[in-house]
């Protein structure tokens, strides 16, 4: 998308905008008196996490008189939000003064951003999971605040193990694929003939490359951009698991998800379709919510010859360098980012927490019992090279998700992994 067809597309989603209290058109600033300020918060949200986010910004409103702020939605698919944002922050865009960012976002992001380290303490820094806050400094830049973090869990039907006669979920991913298929069978034979076995997010986007990182670093096959820069896709344990899972499609797997993002999988799941399911922490509010909320729990990712692997997701709080009001801008994000604020989150709508104190609050526990030990997962979560590649980490990862993708629809393996180690390779210009 080029940058004309970025501000076509801005333009016409603005009439979309939420308006926290009202529904102005976004420019419309004839309500604003002398002495407020108007923010635009370029979110990413949808369902019901819309619904949250906007009652945190009018309880910030009601907190702040001096400040309205506006939500201007985003494309919801995630490589056009990433084109639009890049594409906007290029031209010094001066509407909008939030972003809402990618854990992977930050290096090829932080030129653009604000220094938080002027409006946030060391002390109030200390209390978020540092691996996060590493990853949001770049060249000693705080480039975003952490809002909420991710990893995947497993999400299994117990009330289906246990109808098979299955002790437990599984720990490895040779016992999924064993119960996975037993499981559809006896469904199927009792004539639920769209029931599968095991569901993922196989589409050609970032969810895919966190699935297929996931199978490669449990694998033992490491990551898709070593620690010199180098790509590595085509290692013998990498291949043997993308080739693992390209077997699972038509079989344990149904054929669409190759097409499928985090939202399809979860629909097939909340109907009741699927007796597996890969999926973030979010997932399970909503899995609450649906007709199978007493019949699941979840676990870890299961494992390959290199342990367990789960990648680290999440999403942060940027001030653009270009807004006209940076100080504003900073109060809304800290209140966002604030524990109360996350506690809400995690209790409503089940984002990860990045304040490690919240995992041990009775009343976060309570409404995501998974939570208790998950600051573990996340503590060793893997993460995407996006340091590494900073601002090719879009071009290397679609690289990566678009070979992988060539051998979950039959490539053959060696020939689709060292043509995407060769693209890596030219993007990174080594
Ligand atoms: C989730 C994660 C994010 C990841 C995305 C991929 O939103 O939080 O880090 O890139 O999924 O689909």
């Amino acid at each position: 998308m080029d940058r004309l067809k970025s501000r076509l597309l801005l333009l016409s989603i603005a009439f979309l905008m939420v308006f926290c209290g009202g529904s102005p058109p976004a420019e419309d600033t004839s309500g604003e008196t002398e002495d407020q300020v108007t923010l635009i918060f370029a979110g990413a949200p949808s369902g019901r996490e819309l619904e949250v986010t906007v009652e945190a910004l009018r309880r910030f409103m009601t907190a702040n008189p001096d400040i309205r702020v506006y939500m201007r939605p985003t494309p919801d698919f995630y490589p056009e939000r990433l084109k639009l944002f890049q594409d906007l922050l290029a031209d010094g865009f001066p509407d909008i003064d939030v972003y809402q960012i990618d854990v992977v976002w930050t290096s090829a992001m932080a030129e653009h951003a604000v220094d938080l380290k002027q409006y946030v303490s060391e002390t109030d820094l200390q209390q978020h999971f540092a691996t996060i806050v590493d990853n949001n400094t770049v060249d000693g830049k705080l480039v975003g605040l952490p809002w909420f973090t991710d990893a995947p869990a497993l999400f299994y039907r117990s009330d289906l193990l246990e109808k098979y006669g299955f002790e437990g979920p599984p720990t490895s991913w040779d016992e999924l694929e064993l119960m996975a298929s037993r499981i559809q069978a006896g469904e199927r034979r009792e004539g639920n003939l769209g029931f599968w076995g095991y569901v993922w997010q196989g589409l050609a986007y970032e969810g895919l490359t966190c699935n297929a990182l996931e199978w490669q670093a449990s694998a033992g096959g490491g990551n898709f951009l070593d620690a010199e820069g180098k790509p590595s896709l085509r290692n013998s344990k990498a291949q043997q698991a993308f080739n693992r899972a390209a077997n699972w499609v038509g079989r344990i797997s149904p054929p669409a998800v190759i097409e499928w993002a985090e939202e399809e999988s979860l629909l097939s799941w909340r109907r009741g379709d699927a007796a597996f399911m890969r999926n973030w922490s979010y997932a399970y509010a909503d899995s609450k919510r649906s007709p199978i909320a007493q019949k699941f729990d979840v676990t870890k990712m299961p494992q390959g010859e290199g342990g367990t692997a789960a990648v680290l997701g999440g999403w942060q709080l940027m001030v653009s360098k270009y807004s006209r009001h940076p100080d504003a801008a900073a109060r809304l994000i800290r209140f966002l980012a604030s524990e109360e604020e996350q506690k809400r989150r995690a209790i409503e709508i089940s984002h990860s927490p990045t304040l490690k104190s919240l995992y041990e609050d009775p009343e976060v526990l309570e409404a995501v019992p998974f939570f208790r030990d998950f600051d573990q997962t996340l503590l060793y979560a893997v993460r995407r090279p996006s340091s590494r590649a900073a601002t090719k980490y879009g071009e290397v990862s679609e690289a990566y998700w678009s070979a992988v993708q060539r051998v979950l629809r039959g490539g053959n393996s060696a020939i689709e992994l060292r043509q995407g180690e060769r693209r890596i390779a030219e993007i990174m210009g080594n």
